[in-house]
Parts: C-alpha cells; structure tokens; sequence
C-alpha cells in the first residue's frame, strides 16, 4: 500500500521560507489549518518543496473531482490553450461556452429545456441565482438555511449562515432573508427522531413560518444545498427535500439548488439532487466542475432564465480554457467516475462505520459517494461536540502525511478526488485510525 512519505519536519525549510513571505503579503483573511505548500500532484498526492509527499483527501476543498492534473483535463487546457484564452463570453460567441452551455442544460434534472449563465466561482452562481429569482418572481423575501454556505460576496454572504465571523463587520447585508433550521437528524433542531418526525422541519415551515412571519406570497426563492457541505456534512432525510419542494410550489415559490460542493458527480449521482427526486428551479454549479480550472454555472429553466441582455454578466464568466475543462471533466464523469465515487464512497463509509464500532468519539458517520463527514462528540449519549479533537486530529493527520479539512464546529470531511482507489482509501482509513487511537480519545 502506497503511504504518504514525510522525510522533513514540517514545514520542511523550503515551505517555511514561503509560508513567511506568504504572511507578509497575502491577505490574512485565509484560513489555512495547517502548513501545505503544494508544489506539484497527480491523482490524489501532493508534493511539497521539500519533498515530502501527502495523501491528499481534500481535493483543493472538493475540487479537483479528476484528481489532480489528470491527462485528459490536462490536454483538453493545453489544447485550448494555444487557440484562444479570452474572448468574453458576454459579448462574443466562442465555441468551448457554447459547447459547454449545451452540456449542462441536458445534464441537469429535467426536460432538458434549461440556460446556463457563467461566472468564476461558487459564489457568482450563487450572487447569480439570487438576482435572477428576484428578477423573476420580483418578490423580495427569500429563505436559506442555518449552517449553509452560499459564499462571500454580499448576496451570496447574506444567504450564507455558516460562521460568525463570515458576517462579523460586514452588516448591513441584503435585507429580507429568513434562515430556517435544516434537517440535521443526528442533532434535530425539534428533538425529534426520523422517521416519526414526520419531517416537522418542513411542516414547521408550513405551519409556523409562513404563518406568522413570512407571507409565502412574498417569497422569490428557497437556497438550499441538497446535502449541506460546509455546514457540516449533513444529509437530510430522503423526503426533506420532496416535501419543502411541494410547499414552494404552493405558493410559487423558485427551488434553487446550491449543488456547488456537492454536484458534479461527487455523491455518485451528478447532482446530488437526484438522491432526492427533485428538479429544481435553478442550480449553482462551481467547484469541481472544471476539475480546478475557475468557473461557475447557473442552470435555470428556460422559462425562468428570461432577463433581459444587460441585466447581469461577467468578463471572465465561462472562460474558453475553463470551459474546455470543465467539457474534459464532464466526459470523465460520465465514463467512469461519477459510478466510481458511489462504489468508492460506500467502501469508504462501510471502512469509517467499522472504525466507530470501536472508537467512541466517532459520533455519526454519514455523506453519499465522496462526500463523507465524520461527527466526533466527547460522548455518544450526549452527543457533546468535540471540535477541539477534531482540530487536533486534523493536524496530527497532517503530520503524518494524511490531508483533510473539518467542516461545521466538529466534524471532519473525506471528499477525496472521484478517482481516489480503494488503496488509497485503504491508506487513508489506516493514518486516520492510528491518528484517533495515538490521542487516545
Ligand atoms: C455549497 C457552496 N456554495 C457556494 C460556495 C462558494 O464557492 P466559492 O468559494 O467558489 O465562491 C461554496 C464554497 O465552499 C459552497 O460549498
């Protein structure tokens, strides 16, 4: 079994010198956990300056879903590359945006009759959504959830209810959205249990929300990630989202899908939405679908997707190099990878469950295909968050060669690349229970 090797201490010298002149120029705003310089990858390993090689199971934050620097992305870019870098997208026709328009409309959930608008991340899919449903419906009011991460702009950081400090200073946001509890069942916001809840997170809505302080006449559009990523790895019950879904369409209300982290095949369906049944409204694609290449897609059905030339657009939005990524990614998706993450990502889940049979504060393990999230708690029975031993476990994880993020206060993230193997995870589970026992927690 191939092992991350680490022959320096870490930061090795050269990644120190870099960190060093990093902290003298690059915005302290960054979070980095811990000390990585990445040099050079493939497939699911790092190298750093100093030679020292990791194993890694973040994939750039769930993005590099080929694996770092595959051939077939690789060539696609150094193809287009040599033909045309720029043209903008908003005032020109270029065939790789076209192409790739095409794709998606006939990629996401539904008839096939969909638009696609390009921007350069997750945030402008989503700052782009929210406009369009406002320009749609021209209601004013919209509803996100607690602990969901839509992005940093101002729209996008007014959706977003992850952590404080994301909106400390940064008041007043756009006004006259409503966050509402998600459906977290290992910590239900109503302390109740799935499935005798009879899904009350939905019928709260209903009952309570749209009864007393939201009039559902004036709302444009419910933001919502199909499996909350930064949130903390959380899937809902299976009929969450068909329920909610049948409560917008009630009152005409847009359904808009946040599958930026989750989509593009990581949970072993493309859109993770698909899990669920439900065809939404409106999608925010990013992340992994140009396999690290920046671009953002917002999917909508053509009938909603009927602004006016003018009313929104970007200069960079649906770059020729990113596009022809993002087609390369698409095809290798398509031809074995969305199939491997779900093989894959049950093998990983089934691996994680064996290890919480023995390891206490393995409180939940849960996620679809390669988007995995463990829960770790002081104690079972209480369910008393342990975000200090994640921390800890993250870094000494690191230590050891192995690379992984946390998301929510407690909970650590496995969303390797979709071409990770069972090897590698067969590494990954083995460095993370050696790191779990060593702090004897
Ligand atoms: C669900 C979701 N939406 C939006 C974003 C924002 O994406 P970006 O950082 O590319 O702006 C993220 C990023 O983590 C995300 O996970």
């Amino acid at each position: 079994m191939k092992l991350p090797n680490i022959k320096t201490s870490l930061p090795g010298p050269k990644a120190a010198a870099l960190i060093h002149t990093d902290r003298d120029h690059v915005s302290p705003s960054y979070t980095r956990g811990y000390p990585l310089v990445a040099e050079k990858a493939k497939g699911v390993w790092i190298h750093d300056p100093d030679g020292n090689t990791f194993l890694d199971f973040t994939s750039g934050i769930a993005v590099c879903a080929t694996g770092h620097c595959h051939p077939h992305v690789v060539n696609a870019i150094k193809k287009q590359a040599d033909k045309l870098l720029h043209m903008s997208g908003t005032d020109f026709y270029y065939t790789p945006q076209i192409a790739l328009a095409e794709k998606l409309a006939s990629l996401v959930p539904g008839n096939g009759d969909n638009k696609v608008y390009f921007g350069n991340s997750g945030a402008e899919s989503v700052e782009a959504a929210f406009k369009l449903a406002r320009w749609y419906t021209k209601r004013e009011l919209n509803i996100a959830f607690f602990g969901s991460f839509h992005g940093r702009t101002m729209g996008a950081l007014s959706l977003t209810a992850s952590k404080i400090i994301q909106k400390k200073h940064y008041n007043p946001l756009i006004p006259g959205i409503t966050h509402i509890p998600y459906a977290y069942c290992y910590r239900c916001p109503y302390n109740l249990s799935y499935p005798d809840c009879e899904i009350e997170c939905v019928r709260w809505v209903e009952d309570t929300l749209f009864r007393t302080t939201v009039p559902p006449e004036e709302v444009a559009a419910i933001f919502v990630e199909p499996i909350q990523g930064e949130g903390g790895y959380i899937v809902p019950p299976p009929e969450f989202h068909t329920e909610l879904y049948k409560a917008a369409k009630k009152y005409g209300i847009l359904y808009v899908a946040d599958e930026v982290q989750s989509g593009m095949g990581r949970t072993g369906k493309m859109f993770a939405m698909e899990h669920f049944g439900v065809v939404p409204d409106i999608i925010a694609l990013a992340k992994g679908i140009a396999s690290g290449m920046p671009l953002g897609a917002m999917v909508a059905k053509s009938d909603i997707m009927v602004w006016e030339a003018g009313s929104h657009a970007s200069t960079f939005g649906g770059n020729p190099v990113s596009c022809s990524a993002a087609l390369a990614t698409i095809e290798l998706l398509e031809s074995e990878l969305m199939e491997k993450a779900r093989i894959n990502g049950e093998y990983l889940i089934a691996g994680l469950r064996e290890l919480q049979k023995s390891i206490e504060c393995m409180g939940d393990v849960r996620g679809k295909g390669l988007m995995v999230g463990v829960e770790l708690v002081k104690d079972r029975v209480t369910k008393e968050r342990a975000g200090d031993w994640r921390n800890e476990v993250i870094q000494k994880a690191f230590a050891k060669g192995l690379l992984l993020l946390g998301c929510g206060e407690n909970t650590i993230r496995f969303c390797p690349a979709l071409t990770v193997s069972k090897e590698e995870i067969d590494a990954c589970l083995s460095i993370f229970e050696e790191t779990l026992r060593d702090l004897a927690i």
